[in-house]
């Protein structure tokens, strides 16, 4: 049995890694933390509440105390470290909250697991391990014809959340290479899938659509973008914390190059079916460009560009593919219609993270019973 610490575990990927973890390892203890953050959401996790071995513990990444007192009481020998401060544009408006964030609160994290586990009582952790989830943007930006990113591309950040995520894994390499604690670090592509805050590409248009409102594309929209399911994102981050090696760099990725206008189009194109479909989606949803007869892709609109915006990204990740299996089992056109699906039969869950007087009231409720309402 294994016992982990997940950070950011009620945010996009953190929940999903839990379920996907609750799914294969049952008999593991889980502890999440989070400060529940506008992105981090109870309602996310209240499936893995109903299990013996859970636990939810809101609290920030940056007090040290705390999560110094929650390795040693909990025995936790690993942390998944997924809290951060994940959108590129609040960063571009507000960039202190992610030099906060991502580089304070990762360096709280390792002088923490480097107290507890290297400083502290060595026989209660003999295999600890501290893997940090990262981001394919700390690399920089692809021309059209250039060579995917591998682990040895120099890091190039370009938005204040890239540089920051750029620092923390700096400081995950630091303590490695210099205390000694086990550490590995994985560099992922952009996810998409269930429970992604409707301010990321993919739920924007999907909310969008079903709101009546327009698709805002950036620029030219021929940004391109690497996609990856966040089901096979966990997947290759369980690989890594099984059997990968300690000191090393994973990135993760399935070479699934689109355009932002493509990708767009798709779902369009997903919906106006689904809609021509399902005729009960019409009365659910009669701000919808199909119910009002009319096609999903005359929402398109150009807006003004991203400052800075990062032309390419694509990732190579046949470290992980030949040291570790690793292999993407969800294709693109299956996972963006489960994901169309899946916002389609949650609209409580995505109007309800958007109403902030409510995320106030659960945060309220959760932070002090410890476990998600009943029913929310
Ligand atoms: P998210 O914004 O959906 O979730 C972040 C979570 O962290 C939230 O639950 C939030 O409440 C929590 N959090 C924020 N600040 C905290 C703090 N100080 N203390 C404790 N908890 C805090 O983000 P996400 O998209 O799920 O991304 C998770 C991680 O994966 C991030 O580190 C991000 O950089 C990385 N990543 C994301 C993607 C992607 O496409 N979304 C791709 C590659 C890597
Ligand atoms: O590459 C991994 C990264 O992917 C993660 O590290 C980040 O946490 C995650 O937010 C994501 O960053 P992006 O900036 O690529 O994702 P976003 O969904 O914000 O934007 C995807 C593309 O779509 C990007 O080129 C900008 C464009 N875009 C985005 C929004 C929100 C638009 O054209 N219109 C929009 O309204």
């Amino acid at each position: 049995m294994s016992r982990l610490l997940v950070t950011g575990g009620a945010g996009f990927i953190g929940s999903n890694f839990i379920h996907y973890w609750i799914h294969r390892h049952p008999e593991d203890r889980l502890v999440v933390l989070d400060s529940l953050t506008y992105a981090g959401n109870p309602a996310n996790l209240e499936a893995a509440a109903e299990h013996p071995s859970f636990r939810f513990v809101q609290g920030d990444i940056r007090d040290q105390e705390l999560v110094e007192e929650l390795l040693r009481r909990e025995a936790l020998e690993t942390i998944v470290h997924l809290a951060a401060e994940s959108h590129v544009d609040r960063s571009i408006s507000g960039p202190d909250l992610f030099i906060d964030v991502n580089i304070n609160g990762t360096h709280s994290l390792l002088k923490a697991a480097r107290r507890v586990w290297l400083e502290g009582d060595k026989n209660a952790f003999p295999k600890p391990r501290f893997h940090h989830v990262s981001t394919d943007e700390v690399y920089g930006s692809l021309g059209p014809g250039d060579a995917a990113f591998t682990e040895s591309t120099p890091y190039r950040p370009n938005s204040p959340y890239a540089a920051s995520k750029a620092a923390s894994d700096h400081l995950v390499r630091a303590y490695q290479h210099t205390y000694g604690l086990p550490t590995t670090i994985s560099n992922c592509s952009n996810n998409y899938g269930p429970y992604q805050f409707p301010e990321k590409l993919i739920p924007l248009c999907i909310v969008n659509l079903l709101s009546g409102k327009t698709l805002p594309i950036y620029g030219d929209g021929q940004n391109v973008r690497d996609w990856l399911h966040v089901e096979d994102h966990c997947r290759g981050l369980e690989l890594i914390l099984k059997d990968g090696r300690i000191g090393e760099i994973y990135n993760i990725g399935s070479r699934n190059e689109q355009t932002n206008l493509d990708l767009v189009r798709l779902l369009c194109r997903s919906m106006d079916n689904l809609f021509a479909k399902r005729s009960e989606l019409g009365d659910r949803y009669p701000e919808a460009p199909p119910s009002r007869g009319q096609l999903c892709e005359e929402s398109l609109e150009f807006v003004t560009d991203r400052l800075g915006h990062d032309r390419r990204y694509a990732i190579d990740s046949s470290r992980l593919e030949g040291e570790l299996g690793f292999g993407s089992t969800i294709t693109f056109d299956r996972g963006m219609e489960s994901t169309l699906l899946w916002y389609l039969d949650n609209e409580p869950w995505w109007r309800a993270v958007m109403d902030e007087s409510y995320r106030e009231w659960m945060t309220d409720q959760y932070g002090k019973s410890g476990s998600p309402p009943a029913g929310a």
